[in-house]
């Protein structure tokens, strides 16, 4: 059993995800705590109302000073036991330093299919790129945001008619399967770093393929 800290700024629904897999029958991982740089996260009640630990480490008295934060934010992990890192929604940039610590136990999900679309407004620029395909990446965290060795992917389609909402909507629900799917891949020792990539022990559907848009 894996002990792991979820980091949030926000409404926490991945978070959430997280909670609810890790309570079934043999996940490989237990969500020992839930650690929020805004006390006015809404994901905060949620853990709580799920029995999670939940603790509030404010991040804006430490500015620009982010050693500062992450000094205090360690002793806290340190003090948990905790072994992996789910960053989700987490909208604080980490030093290298701290990053490289982590490396390789610290997860990211970023609503893209990166390495296209990393940072803000990753479902306008899909929009205005035209793509037919969008989705979420499950990576591990590097300095640079948004990018770091995939674990997992999965794919939705882009309708004619989608905003950026409708878009964020479908590819959320695809963050709830496979964010929990990659931790608990982690947990069990099923994904190797090679250089900038991974491989997985799990396997792939090779017959599976999505398609948009579909003609009939
Ligand atoms: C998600 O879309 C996640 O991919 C991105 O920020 C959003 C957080 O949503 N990094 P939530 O707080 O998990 O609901």
């Amino acid at each position: 059993m894996r002990r792991v800290a979820i980091l949030i700024s926000g409404r926490g629904s991945n978070m959430s995800a997280l909670i609810e897999a890790a309570t079934a029958e043999g996940f490989p991982a237990e969500i020992a705590l839930v650690i929020s740089n805004r006390s006015d996260a809404p994901g905060l009640a949620n853990a709580q109302a799920n029995g999670v630990k939940t603790l509030v480490i404010e991040s804006k008295p430490f500015g620009k000073d982010r050693a500062g934060f992450e000094k205090l934010l360690q002793a806290t992990l340190d003090e948990h036991g905790i072994e992996l890192i789910c960053l989700a929604g987490f909208m604080r940039l980490f030093t290298a330093e701290f990053v490289q610590h982590w490396y390789g136990r610290m997860l990211n999900i970023h609503p893209s299919l990166l390495p296209s679309f990393p940072g803000l407004d990753p479902h306008g620029q899909a929009l205005r790129a035209g793509v037919k395909i969008s989705g979420a990446t499950v990576h591990f965290v590097i300095p640079e945001t948004d990018a770091g060795p995939i674990v997992m992917q999965g794919a939705a389609p882009v309708a004619n008619d989608d905003t950026a909402e409708t878009l964020a909507a479908r590819v959320l629900s695809v963050e709830h399967q496979i964010y929990p799917q990659a931790l608990r891949l982690l947990a069990t020792g099923g994904v190797e770093i090679k250089g900038d990539i991974t491989t997985s022990s799990a396997g792939v559907d090779a017959e599976d393929c999505l398609i948009a848009p579909l003609v009939i």
